[in-house]
């Protein structure tokens, strides 16, 4: 069922791995966590929930998802001392920059506990990271607006806290809408896990050196802000903002993502492993409508979107090359309808990613035969050479 499976040693050289967390049929594009299709997990469960199916691999009772959430709640402040860090970046700094630097000081001031076993050192680490890194992305938020800090609530959820952490101020409450919390549950919900994509194997590949989980994750971050990976829904915005100063017409993006002599590509399109329409994308779309409705808001990015996905699906290019909306493609709609600012939106997907990230890691840590990743090469440099003296050399 879910037992650990002794990896052949070459595994560890390549970097692919067997597990039994997430599913994903690429040309079928179909997506599960833990064996429950992604779509049923996204109109039932909330993150919460869905983060503690993917870490400790099933569903929780009544009793363990309140404890979990309990917990989520103690461990929810930061560090005091850890506001000196905040206060010394540039306001110019990108929150994934902070993030990632944060999460690594995490175990600065968060040690190894005296007395644990190893099974509790690990729960508490994982619970710290859950709670602290969606606390430091809102004091980061706050931070940078030189706003001041709002503190998580016991009364309120996961999400809830969030929220308020980010928009509640001393002297404008954030009121809370139950279709926004419900959004952003769904939000981190399809971002949760995805296999061995590059910031989960980066995870895999530190952590396989037996280095602290706050330093696996750092790098998961770290990877995750490429602009070819989770850095995508920024620039997935910035594109379809382009379009609209190009008066609404995409035709020149959608000749320079054809071109190969062009390095640009069509942002949040295409997958390596989708060679179909990614099920996430799907459900972010339909988001995308409701959270625009029930809001009364009217966003003109998703009506250049929605065209750009018409135009692009139908071209022969995108066609034979099999790409397609990719999770990003919709999900920046989503986070501004929120109000999430375009340079958190990486952020956003980094703390829907963490149970992943982390359930990932378990998993190899799990493995008694853990190798420390150590892929080859094949080398095509020059063999045989000499040193030349320095008055030798052309
Ligand atoms: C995420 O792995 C995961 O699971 C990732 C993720 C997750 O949840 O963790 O799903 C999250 O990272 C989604 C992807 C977000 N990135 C983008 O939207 C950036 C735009 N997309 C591309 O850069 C690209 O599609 C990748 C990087 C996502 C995947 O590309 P591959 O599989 O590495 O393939 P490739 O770059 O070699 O492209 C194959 C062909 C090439 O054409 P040829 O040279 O063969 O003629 O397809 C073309 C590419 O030029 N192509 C695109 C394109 N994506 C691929 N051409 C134009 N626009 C694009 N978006």
């Amino acid at each position: 069922k879910t037992g650990v499976i002794t990896l052949d040693p070459g595994f560890a050289n390549t970097g692919s791995c067997t597990s039994a967390i997430t599913f994903m049929d690429g040309e079928q594009g179909i997506l599960r966590y833990r064996g429950i299709p992604v779509q049923e997990l996204a109109e039932k469960s909330t993150f919460v929930e869905t983060a503690y199916l993917l870490i400790n691999g099933d569903l929780p009772t009544r009793n363990q998802l309140s404890r979990f959430s309990e917990l989520l709640n103690e461990h929810s402040l930061v560090h005091e001392d850890m506001h000196l860090f905040f206060n010394n970046f540039p306001r110019s700094a990108h929150p994934m920059g902070i993030l990632s630097s944060m999460v690594n000081a995490l175990r600065s001031f968060y040690p190894t506990l005296e007395g644990l076993t190893e099974k509790e050192e690990i729960n508490i680490t994982l619970t710290r990271l859950l709670s602290k890194v969606r606390t430091m992305a809102a004091m980061a938020y706050k931070m940078s607006r030189g706003h001041a800090v709002v503190y998580p609530r016991p009364n309120l959820s996961y999400c809830a806290n969030f929220l308020n952490m980010m928009f509640d101020s001393p002297v404008k409450p954030y009121k809370m809408d139950e279709d926004l919390l419900r959004a952003l549950n769904v939000f981190w919900i399809l971002h949760a896990d995805h296999e061995q994509n590059c910031s989960t194997a980066a995870v895999r590949l530190v952590g396989s050196a037996r280095v602290n989980l706050y330093a696996a994750i750092s790098a998961g971050i770290a990877a995750l802000w490429g602009p070819l990976h989770g850095g995508a829904n920024q620039k997935v915005i910035e594109m379809l903002e382009m379009i609209q100063e190009n008066g609404g017409d995409a035709t020149p993006f959608i000749k320079k993502a054809k071109d190969r002599n062009d390095p640009f590509r069509l942002m949040g399109f295409g997958h390596r492993v989708y060679k179909t329409y990614d099920p996430r994308a799907k459900i972010m779309k339909e988001m995308c409508d409701k959270v625009l409705r029930v809001l009364n808001l009217h966003d003109p990015l998703l009506d250049i979107a929605k065209k750009l996905e018409e135009v692009a699906v139908e071209d022969p290019y995108f066609k034979d090359h099999n790409l397609y909306p990719n999770v990003d493609f919709y999900s920046g709609i989503v986070l501004r309808a929120m109000g999430i600012p375009t340079n958190m939106f990486t952020v956003m997907f980094a703390i829907g990613r963490l149970p992943g990230w982390i359930a990932q890691w378990k998993e190899g840590a799990s493995d008694p035969n853990w190798k420390l990743y150590r892929p080859r090469q094949i080398y095509i440099g020059r063999t045989d050479s000499r040193f030349v003296p320095i008055d030798e050399r052309g």
